[in-house]
This record gives C-alpha cells, structure tokens and sequence, in this order.
C-alpha cells in the first residue's frame, strides 16, 4: 500500500527534509533514493535543529526504519559521522538504519576528482558541492564504481579500487599535475569501516517491497530536485544523478505500480546554488532581501543561494514529468511584508511569449520572465494553522500559485518548525 514519493520542485532546498518530517510520525519506512551528501536537508524540532546530508529525514522520527537505497552514493566517512552525531543527540532510528548492498561508494579520490575537474572548468564550472557526487555516478555509469557490498569481500574491493585508480591516476598526474593516489590506502581506508557497516548491510529493494506488501507506509525522501535531475534539469548545471519520481523506483527497486501519491516540495519563491540558468533571479536589492528574510545560505557549503521571484513555468514542468498528486507550498511566511509580490507567468524568448520552459538550454538562458504582480500580506502569518487563518491575500497567492502549476496545494509552510504548517488534505 501506501508508496509515497517527495521531490523538490524547483533547484532544491525547498524544505524537503522539513515536509518529510511532517508526516514521519506515521511512515514506517523513510527511504533516500538518489544523490549523497551534496543534500542538506535542515530540520527543527522542538527548537532543535538537526542538518542531516546523507540520512533520511526520516530519521528523526522514533518509529520509523531508515533506508539509504541503492541510488544513492555513500560517502562512508560522512555516514559515520552522522549516525554517531545523531546517536549523541539520542535519535534512536539510527540503530535500526538500513543501507543498500548496491549503493555505490564515494571515494575519497571522487571528492579529489570533483574538485580539480571544476577548477580546470574554470568559468565553465558547474558550482558543485564538491562532494565527489559526479564522479562516483560517473564511475558507476562507466561500471568502475565500488559497491557498498564489495566491502565485505577484501580481495574484490582491492582488484576494484585498483581498476578505478588506473585511468584516473595518469589524469591526475598527466592533466591536472596532482600527486597520484595509492590504490592500497583508499582501499585500507574503505575496509576500515567493514565492520561497523556489515549489520546495516541489506537487500533493501527486498525488504521495501515486502513492507509494502504488507500495507505499511513508505516514504521516499527526495534530494535534489526536478530541475537538477540529470535528464529533466539545467543540463549541464544539475546533479549527476535523477532526484524525479521515476527515480524512486530505479533508486529504491520498486516498481511504478507501488507509488500512490507523489508530493512536489515548492518554495513561495525560488532559489537555486551555484551556476545554470535563473529566469526570475533578482540580483538587486529585493534578492538581498529574500536571502536574509528566508535564511538563503547552503545547509552544505554556506554558500549563499541565488534568490528570484515565483516562476510558475519552472513548477510547471515538475508537475507535468513528476505526476505531482499534492504540493506543499513553503516558506511562504518569508513573503510577508512585500506591498505586491511578481510572480512569472511567461517568458519573453526572442521577442516571441511562452508558457512553458523553453526546449533549448539557449532559449532558457535568454528567457526575460514576464510577471504578473499579486497583492502582499502584511500581517505576521507564522502563527496560522489553519486555511481560514491566513490573509485573504495570502489565500488568493496560495490560490493563484496553485492555477498557475496545475496541482494542488495541500499543505504550507509558514516556519522553519515541525508545528508551524497549514494542512489542507492529509498526505497520506
Ligand atoms: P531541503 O534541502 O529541501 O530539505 O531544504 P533545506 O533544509 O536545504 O532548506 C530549507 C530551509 O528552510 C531550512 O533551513 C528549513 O528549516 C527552512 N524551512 C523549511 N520550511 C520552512 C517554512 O515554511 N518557513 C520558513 N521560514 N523556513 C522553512
Ligand atoms: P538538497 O537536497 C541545492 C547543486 C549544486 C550544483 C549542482 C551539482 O539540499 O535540495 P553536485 O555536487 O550535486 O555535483 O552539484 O547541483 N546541488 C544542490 N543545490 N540543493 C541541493 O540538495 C543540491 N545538491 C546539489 O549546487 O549546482
Ligand atoms: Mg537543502
């Protein structure tokens, strides 16, 4: 029964680990599909507030079992990190985590690789967290990656480091004049964690599908977001790897037929880190302004996020290749203050109007948002917990956004904590 899948709808950091939480209570399964550590999802709960990268949100609620499938790269040294962090604050889901024996391995010659490639990028880089996200789903695309279950097998996991470091050390060497690294202390490394890792160690698509044949609730947590996917997003300026629907099921071994509803995570505004394509983007006064009222700043690198009005062309196209069934609409407190709020409705592309997000990257980069301007609130709506609460103003933007994305909005943010939302419809 219930399938649930969360995906950000615009260029991440919508409040994902936020509205995951939200329903946590009553999931029994809270997996991550895709992505790694270059997610930072920040939750507050209790006036506590915990920023997870690579562990399901999930985690935070006491019934649930973590998941980390098998699309996801592990960063070892960070999934350690994070459990014996959470394990100190007394979150208790942490002992019954569950990671994919086919989960791929970031190594730490990935996190090297990231880093030159996008110095050598130059003015062409992509802005990644540097994670070492790309190249290990570059070396798992290219079947030289390193499988979380080839660490239970020492002879296995020295023949494949080995294999990897060939081609990537006369790169690093030859190309980027960096020291060659040595195949047999990656590979000490790695195993130092074999046994802490074997208890976690599952056929989690095994244990997901079960689960749901037996009636319980799973969620799949989404990193990311629809325009950072590497087939649907700003191409080259997205992730390495597919944080849409569809890739719960490659991400997690299920099949479509298990996924019941669909929730697209929005932002009252937009807001995407580091390089690519911005049609709303505000780069004056008024960007400054969302960054400080929303708290802008990377949950991962700090870096400050790039801020811009509503574009409802972007959404749309999430809704459309996402199937959303529900939206949750967040940080919409941020906007209070603003006399009248833009938001895009069309672009302007070589003087011609359109309505959907052109089909070339070029026309994409030369897209003048043309905007439509809805009345401001100005009454503090933090405190609302119910539709009727909220400013006839403020309902008439909820409204409007939701005509604009051709979904429905069933719930909203209008704080960073787990009790400061406005449920519609129940998500489950
Ligand atoms: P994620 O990557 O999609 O999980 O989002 P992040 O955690 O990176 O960024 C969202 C930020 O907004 C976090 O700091 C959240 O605590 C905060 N947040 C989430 N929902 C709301 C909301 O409705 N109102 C406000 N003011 N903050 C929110
Ligand atoms: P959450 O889950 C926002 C962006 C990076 C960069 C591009 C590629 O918190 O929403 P990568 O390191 O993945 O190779 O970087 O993708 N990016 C994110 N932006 N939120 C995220 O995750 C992101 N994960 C990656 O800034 O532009
Ligand atoms: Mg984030």
């Amino acid at each position: 029964m219930p399938g649930i899948v969360i995906v950000g709808a615009q260029w991440g950091d919508e409040g994902k680990g936020k509205a995951t939480d939200q329903i946590g209570e009553r999931v029994d399964y809270t997996v991550r599909y895709s992505g790694g550590n270059n997610a930072g999802h920040t939750i507050v709960v209790d006036g506590e507030t915990y920023a997870l990268h690579l562990l399901p949100s999930g985690i935070l609620n006491p019934n649930g079992i973590p998941v980390i499938g098998n699309g996801v790269v592990v960063d070892l040294d960070v999934l350690f990190e994070e459990i014996e962090l959470l394990a100190s604050r007394g979150v208790a889901a942490v002992e019954r985590l569950l990671v994919s024996a086919n989960a791929h391995v970031i190594a730490p010659y990935h996190k090297v690789i990231d880093k030159v490639t996008e110095r050598f990028l130059g003015k062409r880089k992509i802005g990644t967290t540097g994670r070492g996200v790309g190249p290990a789903y570059s070396d798992k695309v290219n079947r030289l990656g390193i499988r979380i279950q080839d660490l239970l097998d020492e002879s296995i996991l020295r023949q494949k480091v080995e294999a990897s470091l060939e081609q990537k050390n006369h790169l690093l060497v030859k190309v980027y004049n960096r020291a060659a690294i040595r195949p047999d202390e990656v590979a000490d490394h790695l195993l130092s964690y074999t046994e802490r890792l074997r208890p976690l160690i599952a056929d989690t698509a095994l244990v997901l599908n079960a689960a749901l044949d037996a009636g319980k609730i799973v969620l799949f947590e989404g990193a990311q977001a629809h325009h950072l996917d590497v087939d649907h997003g700003t191409y080259p300026y997205v992730t390495s790897s597919n944080p849409i629907a569809a890739g719960a099921c490659i991400g997690a071994g299920v099949g479509p037929t298990r996924i019941d509803r669909v929730i697209g995570i929005m932002k009252a505004y937009t807001t995407r880190v580091g390089e690519g394509p911005f049609p709303t983007e505000l780069l004056d006064d008024a960007g400054e302004k969302l960054r400080q009222d929303g708290g802008e700043f990377g949950t991962t690198t700090g870096r400050p996020r790039r801020c811009g009005w509503f574009d409802a062309l972007v959404v749309e196209q999430a809704v459309r290749v996402n199937s959303f069934t529900d939206l949750f609409l967040t940080k919409l407190d941020v906007l209070t203050g603003w006399e009248q709020i833009p938001v895009c409705v069309g672009y302007r592309v070589n003087g011609e109007l359109v309505h959907h997000v052109p089909m070339t990257q070029s026309d994409f980069h030369h897209a003048e948002p043309v905007y439509e301007y809805l009345p401001g609130w100005t009454a503090d709506i933090s405190g609302a917990r119910s539709f009727a609460e909220l400013p006839d103003t403020t309902q008439a933007y909820v409204k409007r956004l939701e005509e604009l994305v051709g979904a429905r909005i069933s719930g909203i943010g209008v704080g960073p904590s787990r009790e400061q939302v406005v449920m519609i419809r129940d998500l489950i």
